[in-house]
């Protein structure tokens, strides 16, 4: 059993709290921000995400799992501090470090002989060197460990991971970090710093692609008339292609991949490597929302005074409260700009909520309702409730039988048998 301080309570923060008090380490956890503490310490969970909430309070009830506001005091007794704060990106597209540069000078005084701090979050490459300089210490060895949860499974992911990943130039402090895994029966990748800190942004740079790649696909087939989702079927059947992170749809979104692509081009541009291949995965991902804004406004009809467009989900994927980057509030917000009427319904957003990014949003307490007197209905988020939804009902409901299926979820010959005219992404 080890003692751990995890700094920061945010979403890889509070996963890997949560998980490693359950494998019986002790876990203390500081955030700077007092509301969300005093809401983990009332019992409460301040993100959306399955199973978080009985972890937390279970690891709570054994005394495995504190939170409190104080970094110093949170590291005093600790063998490990795992970094998770965040890194947002800079209008350069570079990540700024800034919080976890501060966070090591922070603590720098205060942790105790043979600490192993290390880094969750995605930070530039060589950020290890600079942890190390911020820290002043020479007894202390600095990790990086970096994550790949998915939001919406990210305790399966944590428990049952594809493999661990750690890079340090101190080879018994990357076997430390290690053996905090060693009950998962997991495959562990250890390396060097730089190795460690270029296989998160490959990794995601990877799968954006692969998104991206299928979301060109989906325009060819749109062009040629062939069905991608056969086309995904034929090509991912081949083991050396495979079928995962091949959907179509609005585009990819969330905290992580428009972020990690624009640094992984930066960080090759200050390598010397203009990486082409990556903008152009950034360009086919910005182009996707307007591929989709334009399926909207193809169901216009020119003499339609009031155009109102029905969007169900704003979170950038299902199973997670996260509007980060979220291609449906983009596209809601292209629509906005063009003077149509948005309505909108999202099972994790409040009929009252104010948030900015929602602003000129008329937001609704059910799918259905979102969808009354619209004139197109637009699936943009996969929650699975979209799925269930009785087109016959909903027709009933809109002015024009109009659905526009970013996500491909829907049963077409259901919704066009309803005489909806049905449009999907690459079919
Ligand atoms: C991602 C990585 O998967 C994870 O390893 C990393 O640690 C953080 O970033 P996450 O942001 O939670 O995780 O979402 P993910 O499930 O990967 O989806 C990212 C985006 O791609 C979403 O907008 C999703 O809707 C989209 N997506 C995903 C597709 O459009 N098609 C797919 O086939 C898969």
């Amino acid at each position: 059993m080890a003692n751990i301080a995890v700094l920061g309570a945010g979403y890889v923060g509070l996963t890997i709290a949560a998980c490693f008090a359950k494998l019986g380490n002790s876990v203390i956890v500081a955030d700077v921000d007092a509301k969300k503490i005093s809401e983990l310490n009332e019992g409460l969970c301040p993100i959306v995400e399955d199973g978080m909430l009985a972890l937390l309070n279970e690891g709570v009830a054994r005394s495995a799992l504190s939170f409190v506001t104080d970094n110093k005091s949170a590291v005093a007794n600790a063998d490990f501090v795992f970094l998770c704060l965040p890194t947002p990106q800079n209008p350069d597209g570079t990540a700024d470090s800034s919080y976890v540069e501060g966070a090591a000078e922070e603590i720098a005084g205060h942790i105790k002989e043979s600490t192993v701090v290390v880094t969750k979050s995605t930070v530039p490459v060589g950020s290890s060197k600079i942890i190390e300089k911020a820290l002043r210490r020479s007894d202390v060895s600095v990790v990086s460990n970096p994550e790949f949860l998915r939001e919406g499974c990210a305790l399966s992911d944590f428990f049952y991971p594809d493999r661990v990943v750690i890079g340090s130039n101190d080879l018994s402090a990357a076997q430390k970090v290690a053996e905090l895994y060693k009950t998962m029966n997991v495959k562990i990748i250890i390396t060097d710093p730089a190795s460690a800190e270029t296989i998160k942004y490959a990794a995601n740079a990877f799968l954006a692609t692969k998104i991206s790649f299928i979301n060109a696909v989906a325009a060819v087939c749109e062009g040629v008339g062939a069905d991608v989702l056969d086309v995904i079927e034929g090509i991912g059947s081949d083991s050396r292609i495979g079928k995962a992170f091949l959907s179509p749809g609005p585009g990819w979104g969330g905290s992580c991949f428009p972020k990690d692509t624009k640094a992984m081009v930066r960080i090759a541009d200050d390598a010397g490597y203009d990486f082409t291949l990556l903008r152009g995965v950034i360009d086919v991902n910005d182009q996707q929302h307007e591929r989709i804004l334009g399926k909207v406004l193809s169901c216009k009809q020119d003499d339609v005074k009031v155009f109102r467009v029905g969007v169900l989900g704003l979170t950038f994927k299902a199973g997670t409260d996260d509007r980060r980057d979220s291609p449906a509030v983009k596209i809601a917000q292209m629509l906005i700009s063009r003077n149509i009427e948005v309505h909108a319904y999202d099972p994790t957003v409040s009929k009252y909520s104010e948030a900015i990014d929602l602003a000129g949003i008329h937001l609704h307490q059910s799918a259905l309702e979102c969808t009354f007197d619209a004139d197109v209905t637009l699936v943009a988020t996969e929650w699975p409730e979209f799925k269930k939804l009785d087109a016959c009902l909903v027709g009933e409901k809109m002015r024009s039988k109009n659905v526009v299926d970013a996500r491909n979820i829907l049963d077409a010959e259901a919704w066009k048998s309803a005489g909806f005219r049905h449009i999907g992404v690459g079919r």
